[in-house]
């Protein structure tokens, strides 16, 4: 990926403009050869459009968008170009969304492609700015990474896969990687987690990479690792499991966002908590009517054992809220009830701070990666009352359900502590420009520009 944008300064010109006046001015410079050449095409001013020399070679490219602003609007510009390398030339303010998009259209799940089609290499992008290529280098890098982890099947991405994946991560930036495998859970009172995991061949573990300078800020990162979501007992329909391979999505943005972290150097003290499972069916199964203690002391009864993600993360968020950080942020794919309030590509967050929220709404704005913030609407609590212990995992009406699943994990956050909760897709289900079908990265654009600003 990295190879395909470059900070030289030759190369095929590449125009990138938005309609109207950019590309008049623009075509009124051009010889009478290149504007007869675009009347010939019957170009229409939007889209791509190559203009060759009068020895039939490409002498320049145009590209026109609607709005170049748009992170994505220029993320299947790497496909329609021919190989070669071409020179951007945009307007200043638009070029880290033109390199982002080039780069991320780029992007291609192959690792079980066994005939591989007899492609043209892709194309090489130029930018005179060393400082931009790197920074889109690290975003597109980011999103490749949470794209890969969540498109590997669940086969492959297992608890132990997930932790390869963290330990990886704190090798190339010199962080460090503690697990809590198996039974070891029990002993050091991650119950719940031990809990969802202990129905799987696969062991549950608790990953724990930490990151950077003691004396910085402190900041929690929290994951929802399921890596795959039978739905327990409980078990799903067919269609609703089909895609549960992408249940540890919340893992992978959280890794993802670590790594722009670590990348960037951002002077904070990272923690990132992963609480790996699968959500399987066995004879020691979690049973609906059970009863766990989770990590906090709180006693939960199993209304259904699909709801499972807040059971993983309650005792993550218990031990991240412990140190007092100055913020935690959790992904999970959580409810689907959030993609009905929202749909699949706006995810929804939940936030104890007004500033926060509005800051990263912010800047989620900027760069294309927008959130919704939802209301902590506190009256819904009575909705997981339980008769036999302090509340259920799960509440009596699937109304509101991204709200009390969030409500049921606020009960393990401290009052006072900054704690965002975003619940997310993970998963692209239909094809836009630069974002194939599959996994996808939501809102960790959003959080990381937030965090930027905030600790520069
Ligand atoms: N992983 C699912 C939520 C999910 C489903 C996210 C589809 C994105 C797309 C979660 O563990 C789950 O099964 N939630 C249940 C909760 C219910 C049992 C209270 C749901 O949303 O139906
Ligand atoms: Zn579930
Ligand atoms: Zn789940």
């Amino acid at each position: 990926m990295k190879s395909l944008l470059t900070a030289q300064h030759e190369g095929t010109p590449l125009f990138v403009f938005e309609q109207k006046q950019p590309f008049e001015s623009w075509l009124s410079k051009q010889t009478p050869f290149s504007q007869n050449w675009l009347k010939q095409i019957s170009f229409s001013g939007n889209g791509l459009a190559l203009i060759p020399n009068e020895q039939g070679e490409l002498a320049q490219a145009i590209f026109i968008v609607d709005d170049a602003s748009d992170f994505f609007a220029c993320g299947d510009l790497i496909k329609k170009l021919p190989t070669g390398q071409y020179l951007l030339h945009a307007d200043a303010k638009h070029q880290q969304a033109i390199c982002f998009a080039w780069l991320i259209g780029a992007y291609t799940y192959t690792r079980y492609v066994t005939k591989s089609p007899n492609k043209q290499p892709l194309p090489i992008l130029a930018v005179n700015d060393q400082t931009l290529v790197d920074s889109a280098i690290k975003y597109a890098e980011a999103t490749a990474l949470v794209r890969d982890l969540i498109n590997t099947p669940a086969a492959d991405m297992m608890p132990k896969n997930l932790g390869e994946s963290a330990q990886t991560l704190a090798d190339n930036f010199g962080g460090k990687l503690k697990q809590i495998i198996g039974d070891d859970l029990l002993n050091d009172n991650y119950p719940t987690i031990h809990a969802v995991g202990r129905a799987s061949i696969h062991q549950p573990r608790l990953i724990d990479l930490s990151w950077g300078n003691k004396n910085h800020p402190k900041v929690t990162l929290v994951g929802k690792g399921v890596c795959f979501d039978s739905g327990g007992l409980d078990l799903k329909p067919s269609a609703g499991m089909r895609n549960m391979k992408k249940d540890m999505g919340g893992s992978a943005h959280v890794l993802g966002l670590a790594q722009l972290i670590m990348s960037h150097n951002l002077p904070i003290n990272l923690r990132v908590l992963i609480p790996a499972v699968e959500n399987a069916v066995s004879n020691n199964a979690m049973r609906p009517g059970d009863v766990l203690t989770t990590r906090s002391g709180l006693t939960v009864e199993i209304d259904n054992t699909d709801a499972e993600g807040r059971l993983v993360l309650c005792d993550a968020l218990t031990e991240a809220d412990q140190e007092s950080p100055e913020l935690i942020i959790d992904f999970a794919t959580l409810t689907g009830a959030m993609r009905v309030a929202l749909g699949t590509e706006l995810p929804g967050f939940f936030s104890t701070c007004d500033d926060i929220a509005t800051g990263i709404t912010n800047a989620g704005g900027k760069i294309s990666d927008p959130v919704w913030r939802m209301p902590l609407y506190q009256p819904y609590t009575d909705l997981f009352k339980s008769t036999i212990a302090d509340m259920t995992n799960c509440s009596s009406t699937p109304f509101g359900g991204a709200i009390t699943a969030a409500l049921y994990l606020q009960k393990f956050v401290r009052k006072e502590t900054n704690w965002v909760h975003f619940d997310v897709m993970a998963f692209n289900v239909r094809t836009l420009s630069g974002r194939p079908l599959g996994g996808e990265a939501f809102g960790i654009r959003a959080v990381f520009d937030y965090l930027q600003a905030k600790y520069k």
